[in-house]
């Protein structure tokens, strides 16, 4: 198959890089995808960077194997903390796009705030957020603050509940008020709560999530290596390691109502 038909794989550890794939199609409408979440390993956030680098590296190499892919986005914070520069030796000849807190967007838009991110473990204590962070601190206020529990909500399907809005509150309560200017999403998982986070958070209080820059990014890659599709309609398939039927409806479900 030539180079630019074959499929872009969109990889998390779980459901949450269905809110990735989401922009993603809305940037390349007419490209292949291939969703993968390792859902039977998720969460990964707790896990040990070693652990989670070579789940990452073994799930790629599988994905490659089956389907040739043109391009993989790391549709994974977590991930692409622990793995993004072993990834990028593995497939030097292709695209290997990997998502970040949306951070130095919140700084530029709410300069001297303070802004919260919230993120897995991992994701908050690899060197990767720690650089980020110092490139954006100048007069911000930098926050982290673990939500492991929220992953867990979200891989159940359990995106607006009395029991998600009661843990949203107890995690968030000293921000309740208004202190953030703006809560970074640093997990793929968490713009599916967005509906609850909006309802408790102050409305002058932004929530941004890295997804669009991600599409973009992955958009201006394959432009430049020139292996955008040119014609034919776009498709979009999901898999996962979890087996039946019901991680996949799932899925299906977070792509279509967000
Ligand atoms: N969705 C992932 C992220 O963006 C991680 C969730 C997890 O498995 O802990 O960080």
């Amino acid at each position: 198959m030539e180079a630019r038909e074959r499929p872009i794989v969109v990889f998390d550890s779980g459901v949450g890089g269905v809110s990735v794939l989401r922009a993603l199609v809305k940037e390349l409408p007419g490209e292949r995808f291939v969703y993968f979440g390792d859902s039977a390993n998720a969460p990964y956030g707790p896990r040990t960077t070693e652990e989670i680098r070579r789940l990452t590296l073994e799930n790629l190499r599988r994905l490659d194997g089956e389907y040739g892919f043109k391009a993989a986005v790391i549709a994974c914070n977590t991930a692409t903390s622990a793995a993004i520069s072993e990834l990028r030796a593995a497939w030097p000849d292709r695209p290997i796009v990997g998502i970040e807190p949306a951070l130095k967007l919140a700084a530029d838009r709410n300069p001297g705030g303070t802004i919260l991110v919230m993120a897995t473990e991992t994701t908050l204590r690899e060197k990767k957020f720690a650089a980020l962070t110092r490139r954006v601190q100048a007069g911000c206020t930098v926050i982290g603050l673990p939500c492991p529990e929220l992953v867990e909500f979200v891989e159940r399907g359990e995106t607006d509940s009395p029991a998600l809005e009661a843990y949203l509150r107890s995690r968030l309560s000293p921000w309740l008020e208004g202190e953030a200017a703006a809560v970074v999403l640093g997990c793929t998982h968490f713009p599916f709560a967005s509906r609850v986070l909006r309802r408790i958070l102050p409305p002058q209080t932004e929530l941004l999530d890295g997804s669009e820059g991600t599409a973009r990014q992955t958009g201006r890659l394959l432009k430049q290596a020139e292996l955008l599709r040119t014609g034919g309609r776009g498709e979009v398939s999901f898999h996962s390691s979890l087996p039946g039927r019901e991680i996949l409806d799932l899925c299906q479900r977070l792509f279509e109502t967000g």
